[in-house]
């Protein structure tokens, strides 16, 4: 029906940021609130649609009425990732994800001591977690539509388009959610963790991106209608 247009599908959504453990009691982590995660699962849910929700570190309440999966390192988010993405019909990952994790977990605390050297962290590259699902989909002929978000400055080398489209490429996803982060030291606080977002969604089909903002629950049904319609295309 035309109030509830996802009544009859999946979507598996990722949010949050992973946590990278140095030790039983550290971590690496990332600015992620999972805000806009939620506010997709919120919308999705609202268009009808059965919501998986893939949670890593969140800083925000669980919504209703969905699925959820916690987990907390990139490895984690890939296993859960790719196992819940065989039932679905559309995958967005607005997690941020780890690029790099220590390369072990130290069993026990490491201790702060005069008589040895300061620790060093040794860093290994996560797997890239939505060009890997692409690739597979692609791999066993899938037809899941896949979304990805990404957060991008411009700088002297090109502006936040030139670099979104790059990165559409790369990724080989269907749409592409950019974030413009603001610039400057504090500039990925206008968007980590805030209430509003604005964003360009791009599609790989090359038609016009669509601009969305305001509160990041806006911009979420912008997304979740932009899929609907791009469903209702096929
Ligand atoms: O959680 P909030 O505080 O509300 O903030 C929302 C957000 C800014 C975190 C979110 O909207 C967002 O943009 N998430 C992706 C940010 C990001 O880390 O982008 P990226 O350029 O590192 O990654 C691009 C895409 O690849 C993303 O879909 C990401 O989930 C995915 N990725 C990244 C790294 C990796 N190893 N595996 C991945 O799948």
């Amino acid at each position: 029906s035309a109030a509830k247009p996802l009544s009859t599908k999946k979507v598996v959504i990722t949010a949050g940021g992973t946590l990278e453990p140095l030790d039983p009691v550290r971590y690496l982590g990332n600015r992620s609130s999972g805000k806009q995660g939620i506010a997709l699962a919120n919308s999705a849910r609202d268009a009808g649609a059965e919501v998986v929700l893939i949670a890593a570190h969140l800083e925000v309440q669980l919504p209703e009425g969905v699925e959820i999966i916690r987990v907390e390192t990139a490895l984690e988010l890939q296993a859960a990732t790719e196992h819940a993405i065989e039932s679905a019909d559309v995958l967005i990952m607005a997690a941020a994800v780890a690029d790099f994790r220590p390369d072990h977990t130290e069993q026990s605390k490491i201790k702060k001591r005069d008589d040895t050297a300061d620790p060093v962290i040794t860093l290994v590259r996560n797997p890239d977690i939505l060009a890997g699902v692409v690739n597979h989909r692609n791999a066993v002929g899938g037809s899941q539509l896949i979304v990805g978000f990404a957060a991008e400055t411009g700088d002297e080398h090109g502006d936040v388009l030139d670099y979104a489209k790059a990165k559409l490429e790369r990724k080989g996803c269907d749409l592409l959610v950019v974030n413009q982060v603001g610039q400057g030291p504090q500039g990925g606080e206008r968007t980590f963790g805030q209430d509003s977002n604005q964003v360009l969604i791009l599609d790989r089909d090359g038609s016009e991106p669509l601009k969305a903002e305001g509160s990041k629950q806006a911009v979420a049904d912008a997304v979740i209608e932009r899929i609907v319609n791009k469903i209702a295309a096929r």
